[in-house]
């Protein structure tokens, strides 16, 4: 709009320079055969009388001339008016406007002109006697106003295509633009919802770049559904395998671990083997509900109104145990009860009970396992008319800022882990499960002083 306002501008300008540069010369050609039947009439009283005769000269000339311009001047070289006519009609006693400078050029030498508010135009040229000396100065005043009036058509036309000229440019670009950007809009939706293993089929009814674009990405959002969904085959299946002989194993050791009384190396050796075969099953569980997840919609899931109260209750009371082996004590707090309700609030949300006990319990495990003694572990349950929130707060060894995001990925375990075993899935299956019951985890964690992890349920 602003170049093109620019060049509007430039035209407009151009318009007024060239068209008066087209005037100007015409005022010339005029002004140039006036001269030449001054100087006749001079010439012609010269050769008549002899001597110049000034006013004799005027008349003639006047009288010749009176019909050339609106209104028509003579002046001698003093800048005198010697006479005038006005439409053609001579007259003897008129002041007229006088534009000295106009006059003065002219004695020097050379035409000059003005033009009035009015569109007048005073055009003043030299007339030479026979001496080649400036002796009178011829002017006429034309009336110009029809140039004016065809400038403004001009003018009105070339603003009337300019206006159709925007218009015009404007609708195209919307036109391009709403066939660009949508498409694009599209595509970078496919990709968001790629990134967040969503997958969906893309289709864009057109045969140029973004229609191509649209191909390549449907085919690698097909190819990356596939190989995830092979690879998620792969380890439910593998995992399906290890745990029959996994259960051998573990039962062997039992039985190993019992039968040795004697020899005190091999009973330690029995002991790991079973402690390690304890852990592999556990991970295969693990990974096992996790594919269980893969597979499932959230519809195969059986999802009960639950109260939490009890449900966090009996976890604490289970956990407990394992707690206090390694001088920890867990602390339950139950929600608050609300004024008009006299004994204990029941705070309830649509979950499994199974696996939201799972869940809550592998939490509090986190606790116990990344906790020294003493210490404590407090469980909350908090509420809100829409929702359930469950806090778990430990004193333990904490997560750095940096790795509170990742430890909720599959199998990613803090640098500062390794004083406990585990495989890195139990946050991760945490964060599945509340998710299908459309919660939330959040994370707040300081190195040294201790962790808070907090569930928000809808309140059901
Ligand atoms: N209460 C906690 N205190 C400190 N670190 C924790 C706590 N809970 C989880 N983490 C960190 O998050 C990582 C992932 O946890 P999780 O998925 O349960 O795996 P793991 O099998 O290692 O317990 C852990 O390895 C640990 O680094
Ligand atoms: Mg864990």
């Amino acid at each position: 709009m602003l170049s093109f306002g620019i060049i509007i501008f430039a035209v407009n300008k151009a318009i007024d320079y060239y068209s008066f540069i087209t005037i100007e010369k015409q005022m010339m050609e005029k002004a140039d055969l006036s001269e030449l039947s001054f100087r006749e009439v001079l010439a012609q009283h010269r050769s008549s009388t002899g001597e110049p005769q000034t006013k004799e000269i005027v008349r003639l000339a006047l009288e010749k001339l009176k019909a050339s311009g609106k209104e028509v001047r003579i002046y001698d070289s003093s800048k005198k008016l010697l006479g005038l006519a006005v439409d053609g009609i001579i007259i003897h006693d008129g002041k007229p406007l006088i534009f000295e400078k106009n006059i003065e050029k002219a004695l020097s030498g050379s035409y000059a002109y003005t033009v009035t508010e009015n569109h007048l135009l005073y055009f003043a040229t030299p007339i030479q006697d026979q001496y080649y000396q400036n002796a009178y100065v011829y002017e006429f005043v034309e009336d110009i106003s029809y140039f004016y009036a065809i400038m403004d058509q001009i003018r009105y036309i070339l603003f009337a295509g300019a206006g159709g000229f925007i218009v015009l440019i404007t609708l195209s670009s919307l036109w391009i633009a709403r066939n660009t950007t949508k498409p694009i809009k599209l595509l970078l939706g496919a990709a968001q919802s790629f990134s967040r293993q969503e997958f969906r089929r893309v289709h864009l009814n057109r045969k140029d770049e973004l229609g191509m674009l649209a191909d390549g990405l449907d085919s690698m959002g097909r190819q990356l559904h596939d190989y995830i969904q092979y690879q998620k085959q792969f380890v439910s299946n593998v995992s399906h395998e290890l745990k029959t002989p996994l259960a051998a194993i573990r039962g062997f050791s039992q039985y190993l671990v019992e039968g040795e009384n004697e020899n005190k190396e091999l009973q330690k050796i029995y002991a790991h083997l079973l402690q390690e075969s304890d852990r592999l099953t556990r991970l295969i569980n693990e990974l096992l509900l996790l594919s269980r997840f893969d597979k499932a919609g959230s519809n195969e899931l059986e999802v009960e109104r639950t109260e939490m109260n009890g449900l966090i209750q009996q976890v604490a009371t289970n956990m407990g145990a394992k707690a206090k082996d390694k001088g920890i004590k867990i602390m339950f707090r139950e929600a608050e009860a609300e004024p008009e309700d006299k004994l204990l609030t029941r705070v309830h949300a649509d979950v499994n009970p199974m696996l939201m006990s799972h869940a809550i319990a592998n939490l509090v495990d986190n606790a116990i396992k990344y906790s020294g003694s003493p210490s404590l572990i407090e469980l909350k349950l908090e509420h809100t008319p829409s929702e359930v929130v469950i806090r778990i707060r430990d004193q333990g060894i904490g997560i750095a800022g940096d790795e509170l995001e990742r430890v909720q990925e599959r199998f990613y375990r803090a640098k500062n882990a390794s004083t406990a075993n585990g495989s890195g899935l139990g946050l991760s299956i945490c964060k599945e499960i509340v998710e299908r019951f459309n919660g939330y985890i959040d994370l707040e964690s300081q190195v040294g002083e201790g962790t808070t992890v907090t569930i928000v349920l809808p309140r059901a």
